[in-house]
């Protein structure tokens, strides 16, 4: 076992995980992943090479030679890929190849880095299920809808809050019911609800919650 501090955050797309866990990040000088980055990554690769997200077999062996060089400076933030890697993600086969990539960042942390924070939907579940600290981030689909359009209209421009909401709906819908790895609140986990927090009172929050556990800590 590796003495690693690992901070877990699940939730929804635009509940506020990833600003929170950069933060988290850079107060404690932990090493940052961003797990959608991997299963959006998946989804660019096989569009990149013609292919189509739903094929299963296209997308499995797109995760088994994944790497992050393979997507440097890729855009992967569209809304083609994001739909694509909510399909790639229900697959058994891409979940498995991708999860030792995640679990070696969690507890062997780049650049020598003392913790790792991991921002996903099965962090505290299926990747780290013995993480230090996890948490689960929510807001109400209204609020996420309007932050992730205000973060997409200037690259789309014909694009509607109301497009926004549909589309997080049937994401939301098919990473909750998957069978392999749903998206789920563990039940050690403390949820967090960013719908009427600004984001210093949720990072203060979740100091709170971190600065106990490391207190708490053997050292
Ligand atoms: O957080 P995001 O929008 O970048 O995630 C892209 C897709 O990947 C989303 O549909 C959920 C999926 N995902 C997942 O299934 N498990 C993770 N640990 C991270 C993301």
């Amino acid at each position: 076992m590796s003495d690693s501090f690992v901070v877990a955050l699940d939730g929804p797309a635009a509940s506020g995980k990833g600003t929170l866990a950069e933060l988290i990040a850079r107060d404690y000088d932990f090493a940052y992943l961003d797990t959608g980055t991997l299963y959006r990554g998946v989804a660019y690769l096989v569009l990149k090479s013609g292919g189509d997200p739903a094929d299963e077999r296209a997308a499995t062996k797109a995760a088994q030679s994944f790497s992050l060089d393979l997507i440097a400076g890729a855009d992967i933030r569209t809304r083609e890929i994001g739909a694509g890697a909510s399909k790639v993600a229900a697959m058994p086969g891409v979940r498995k190849a991708l999860l030792e990539f995640q679990r070696r960042f969690a507890h062997e942390p780049p650049g020598g880095k003392k913790g790792a924070v991991l921002d996903g939907r099965d962090i505290g579940t299926v990747v780290c299920p013995d993480a230090n600290v996890k948490f689960f981030v929510i807001a109400s689909p209204q609020t996420r809808a309007h932050r992730r359009f205000l973060e997409l209209k200037d690259a789309k421009p014909g694009l509607t809050e109301a497009d926004v909401f549909a589309d997080l709906a049937e994401r939301d819908a098919r990473d909750a019911a998957r069978s392999d790895a749903p998206m789920v609140q563990a039940t050690d986990a403390e949820l967090l609800d960013t719908t009427h927090l600004s984001i210093e009172a949720a990072f203060a929050a979740a100091r709170r919650v971190i600065d106990g556990a490391l207190r708490r800590r053997p050292s």
